[in-house]
């Protein structure tokens, strides 16, 4: 959350920082600001909302230079305040700071600075470290052995921090150096010709510069126009490795659509596509991946898997787990990585610790990694972002190659995480129990996945009559058995995310042990129903609505006979087997819930208080 752009180079600064910020606008929108070092020092201009205000702002009072920082803001210490906004400039003018992350020991910090004759005019933790920056500066002699003061500065008062940062500074007395540090917070070097940038995201430098170089925690980078130096905390300087991005500019254009979101959903079957080519075994019975640095042997001594991941990575999860302990026979467990961090869940030496992100950042589920990596076990994570902190630190993965997903709500991510876990259980079944005949089932059932959704994609105008006759209810329960309970769970989590709606997943049997006491006429159900042995089940569960007086929306499979009188609504989705049914089952439920948001007159791409990759505790 937060995101951060820098610039230096020869081009004005402005546009390009704003460019930037708009694409990372998904990191946070409580307010926008740059600082450019101009003529007359260093500038900032800082606006409360989106960075649209920021950018008419810089129309009436542009900013000229061709180095500055800039910052689109997800509130933690403080309120949303153009005070409060970043950049932040130290109380001597000589400093201007962004930062994404939080300063645990600001207070302190404050108080010390305060008593030293710094002045504070916000609230937030950033200023504090800005200040540091600016009290060491005035303690350090000038440059020497190779580092500059003003690096100096910065190193130095990093040592003081405790909490996380992603940072670019710019220093007054410093007009051609930038500089750059990451502490938990993902910071990105983006190098380009005769300019260079800093970003707290990949997305921010697409169609800039495809060359970057990931930062390390605890890594600085003084940055030139034409020069790089990256050097840790304690002072040692390393020789970076350039990555190459592979994300194209359109990936992140809106296009004819009218939402990220409603771009990614139709996005899905070539996400799914991209998930799985080449990951499937020549004979057609199994699954690869290149990634995973670890063999057959050890995976057929896996005793145990703990999946781990937060929000919607979390539903993938318990996706996993139904998948996983059907086709491969393996216990598994799933935890919010928030609680697994702090648990100290007692694990024996086979278990295997999964972790599932789409951007690779969330601290959370970073530390369960870094929790489960500290304690001796085998790592692996589903990650989309190359290059992202849980791609970097786990043993093995697999990327979903989804492409950049910019709506706040994930969509084409969920769904390729969902494909990659089938792959998963398919992998460690074929390793185990199941046999050739059941693995060629499922590879085929996996194939056709792509045109099935494409089909599927086909009931949005339905959806979209459905949402605009449900849109004023402020309640939803979502009622799935199995495999579609987790399904359940995201449908509910998508509708209140985007759409303000109230909204509960449950097992549909679970639905009598309480939540049926909110059964009205104004508390819509919308109940999964697949074909098998639990569809008489579920149709049982549904009367249980009808009989008092709640609406049923019934998302099923073209194999079930629905009783006449029991739904008011019906979306007929095509029957697949399970490793295929939560992405099926998933694509209406994505669209029930942007159409609602749509028809609620809510903002689908930003929802309120929300941040994509949410890298605070
Ligand atoms: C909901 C949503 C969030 C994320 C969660 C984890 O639509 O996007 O619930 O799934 O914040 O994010 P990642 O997958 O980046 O770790």
């Amino acid at each position: 959350m937060c995101g951060i752009v820098g610039y230096i180079g020869n081009k004005e600064a402005s546009p390009i920082l704003l460019r930037g910020l708009k694409r990372l606008e998904y990191r946070g929108y409580d307010s926008a600001g740059m600082a450019i070092r101009t003529e007359k020092g260093i500038e900032k201009l800082r606006r409360v909302g989106r960075v649209q205000n920021l950018s008419l702002a810089l129309q009436s009072d542009p900013l000229h230079g061709t180095v500055g920082i800039s910052h689109t803001r997800w509130a933690t210490h403080g309120g949303v305040t153009e005070e409060n906004a970043h950049p932040h400039i130290s109380s001597d003018g000589m400093f201007s700071l962004v930062h994404n992350g939080v300063i645990e020991n600001f207070s302190s910090m404050r108080k010390f600075l305060e008593g030293k004759g710094y002045t504070f005019r916000s609230e937030t933790d950033s200023e504090a470290l800005v200040n540091l920056i600016a009290y060491h500066y005035a303690k350090e002699p000038e440059d020497e052995n190779g580092e500059s003061r003003f690096l100096r500065s910065v190193r130095k008062a990093l040592l003081h921090v405790e909490g996380t940062y992603g940072i670019a500074v710019i220093c007054a007395d410093y007009p051609d150096v930038m500089i750059g540090a990451r502490l938990g917070s993902p910071l990105i070097v983006g190098l380009g010709k005769e300019e260079n940038f800093i970003a707290s995201d990949v997305g921010a430098l697409v169609g800039a510069t495809l060359n970057v170089i990931y930062l390390n925690d605890g890594e600085l980078v003084e940055l030139t126009r034409d020069n790089y130096q990256v050097i840790t905390a304690d002072e040692e300087w390393v020789d970076a490795v350039i990555h190459q991005v592979d994300w194209e500019v359109e990936d992140s254009e809106l296009g004819d659509f009218d939402h990220y979101m409603l771009k990614e959903i139709f996005e899905q079957p070539r996400a799914l596509e991209n998930a799985m080519r080449g990951r499937f075994s020549q004979d057609g019975s199994s699954s690869k991946f290149g990634g995973l640095n670890i063999g057959a042997r050890e995976l057929r001594q896996v005793e145990r898997i703990v999946f781990c991941g937060c929000g919607t990575a979390w539903h993938s999860c318990l996706v996993a787990e139904y998948l996983i302990e059907k086709y491969a026979r393996i216990p598994v467990e799933v935890e919010y990585a928030s609680e697994f961090r702090y648990r100290n869940a007692p694990l024996d030496k086979d278990t295997l610790i999964f972790v599932v992100s789409q951007s690779g950042e969330t601290i959370d589920t970073l530390a369960a990694l870094r929790e489960a990596k500290r304690k001796g076990y085998r790592t692996l994570a589903i990650n989309n972002v190359v290059g992202s902190t849980i791609a970097r630190e786990t043993d093995g993965g697999i990327y979903q190659h989804a492409g950049p997903e910019i709506g706040v709500a994930s969509t084409k991510a969920f769904t390729s995480q969902l494909v990659l876990v089938s792959m998963v259980a398919l992998h460690l079944g074929r390793l185990r129990d199941m046999s050739f005949s059941a693995g060629v089932s499922f590879v085929n059932t996996l194939r056709e996945l792509p045109a099935l959704v494409e089909k599927t994609l086909l009931v949005n105008d339905q959806l979209k009559e459905i949402a605009n006759r449900y849109s004023q209810f402020d309640d939803c329960l979502f009622l799935g058995r199995q495999l579609m309970f987790p399904v359940a769970l995201e449908g509910a989590l998508k509708l209140k995310e985007i759409s303000y709606v109230h909204a509960e997943g449950y097992p549909a049997a679970e639905m009598k042990h309480g939540p049926i006491a909110l059964i009205c006429e104004e508390c819509p159900s919308v109940f999964l129903v697949s074909g098998g042995e639990i569809f008489q089940k579920t149709i049982a569960n549904m009367q249980e609505v009808k009989a008092r007086k709640g609406k049923v929306i019934a998302i099923a499979t073209d194999d079930c006979v629905i009783p006449d009188g029991l739904v008011d609504e019906l979306v007929v989705v095509p029957a697949v087997d399970d490793p295929a049914l939560p992405i099926i089952m998933s694509i209406p439920l994505q669209l029930l819930s942007y159409h609602i948001a749509v028809a609620r007159g809510c903002d689908v791409d930003k929802p309120r208080n929300l941040a994509k990759s949410v890298t605070v505790e």
